[in-house]
């Protein structure tokens, strides 16, 4: 039983829902006006208020804002009129756990205080998560006690001071940016320029001279001398990502640079030098590049005088946990979102999963995982739409994402949504009281399963 208060100014609307939900067994308070609403949300505790947002006093957006400030647990529901986009923006913005247009349909209603009393019931039980610490706050922290971990930080420990090549290799989103910078950041000229540029997104024609610089005139369109990234890196650090994609011309030019420390802008004459650290990256290996015959060999021994692997989240999935902590810290930061703790079984998907894009996808998914995230638990739900049906039935094997089982779970959500009010089940899947029994009786679903 839930305590519930509704807020309209339609006696028919309040009439209606008072008695729907006081036969479903919860206790009704209602209010015909925002003041009232207010007056009684204050002076008791409910786990769900359902408002219309038109009411002849006050706004009800401006109520849920003032009902959220007082910082109570209740789910609030917004009914209204309005079907525009903007309305619901706001109101989803405001913290309104959810928004249903009228006419209303009790149906609709129902679903969504049960899933409101669902959501309250696994906050409860769910503890919260350790408290954001300073490292998690600093955005160059990087996350990771496992074996593997521990090793790169030893090699960044060693190579921070001196100014000899990095190359970094990893695939895709493992964090080769975030440790260049990191060692650039512990270096002793942590206060020189951190200059990242990108061999594979500048047209092959323009590499030259943005690596370089050119002079006035140079080109077509050459207007003004310009500083290319070596001299902008000045003593600092020089980050070459994706250094594979660099076409062979370059490549070139690049070695005699860094034999000599020596270069000129495009179309100029003066010898400049610089002493700038060069952190090279790329997600392949370069090796094989290499034997290609893509990718000069000396320039790729004079990359790899430092060679850091960074491996895989698959390869180090004791650091899966401690990566999903940070990010929640991170993201409700910068989200302004409070999800302060995980479901029961929601650390198991996560760290089960295969992360292709590794850190980065993982950390994509928390963030889009938290923008749909009504209240403060992450549920297994949130998480359950937003993972790859082609991953996971890979991990599973086909089988498990048969027909029959997709009905199975289809069933199984339904009823958990409803808590197991078979008759409602059976009306919003479209099938007939008797058709749902014989379905729960040959999938052998049972209310444990669904809690
Ligand atoms: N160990 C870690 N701890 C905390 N954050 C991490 C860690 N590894 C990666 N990240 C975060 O994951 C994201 C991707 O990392 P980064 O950009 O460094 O990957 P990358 O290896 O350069 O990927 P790509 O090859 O696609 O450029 C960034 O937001 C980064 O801050
Ligand atoms: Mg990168």
């Amino acid at each position: 039983m839930a305590k519930i208060l509704v807020i309209d100014d339609e006696p028919s609307i309040l009439e209606s829902l008072n008695m729907f939900l006081t036969e479903k067994g919860h206790l009704v308070f209602t209010a015909e006006t925002g003041t009232m609403g207010l007056e009684l949300f204050s002076k008791n505790s409910f786990h769900v208020v359902i408002m219309d947002i038109r009411l002849p006093d006050l706004n009800g957006l401006d109520i849920l804002q003032t009902m959220i400030k007082k910082k109570k647990t209740s789910k609030i529901i917004m009914i209204t009129a309005f079907q525009d986009m903007e309305t619901t923006i706001v109101a989803i913005k405001r913290g309104a756990f959810d928004y249903i247009h009228k006419p209303l349909d009790v149906v609709k209603i129902e679903k969504a205080v049960n899933r409101a009393i669902n959501i309250l019931e696994i906050d409860r039980e769910t503890p919260a998560l350790e408290p954001v610490n300073e490292i998690s706050v600093n955005p160059w922290v990087i996350i990771g006690k496992s074996e593997k971990m521990r090793k790169i930080f030893k090699m960044m420990g060693l190579v921070c001071n001196s100014r000899v090549n990095v190359l970094l290799q990893g695939e895709t989103g493992t964090g080769k940016e975030l440790i260049a910078r990191v060692i650039h950041l512990n270096s002793s000229f942590k206060d020189e320029p951190f200059v990242v540029f990108d061999c594979s997104a500048v047209v092959a024609t323009l590499l030259e001279s943005e690596l370089f610089g050119h002079e006035k005139g140079a080109f077509t369109g050459a207007e003004t001398t310009t500083m290319g990234k070596i001299e902008q890196a000045g003593n600092g650090t020089l980050f070459l990502d994706e250094i594979a994609q660099l076409p062979l011309a370059i490549q070139g030019s690049l070695l005699g640079f860094l034999q000599r420390r020596e270069y000129t802008r495009v179309g100029g004459s003066r010898t400049l030098k610089s002493k700038c650290r060069i952190i090279a990256a790329c997600n392949c290996n370069l090796a094989d590049k290499v034997n290609k015959g893509v990718f000069k060999e000396d320039l790729y021994y004079r990359l790899k005088v430092f060679m850091i692997e960074v491996p895989p989240l698959r390869e180090r999935l004791s650091d899966t946990p401690l990566l999903v902590e940070h990010f929640l810290n991170k993201i409700n930061r910068e989200l302004g979102t409070m999800v302060t703790k995980l479901q029961d079984g929601v650390m198991e998907m996560l760290v089960n999963q295969t992360w292709k894009g590794n850190v980065r996808e993982l950390e994509n998914t928390i963030a889009q995982a938290l923008v749909g995230c009504r209240g403060n638990v992450l549920l297994k739900d949130d998480i359950h739409k937003l993972l790859n049906v082609k991953n996971r039935s890979q991990k599973m094997g086909l089988e498990s994402y048969s027909l029959a089982h997709v009905e199975k779970d289809h069933i199984t959500k339904t009823l958990s949504q409803l808590q197991w009010n078979k008759t409602n089940s059976a009306k919003l899947l479209g099938i007939s009281l008797p058709t749902l029994r014989s379905k729960i009786k040959k999938y052998k679903i049972h209310k444990s399963d669904t809690q």
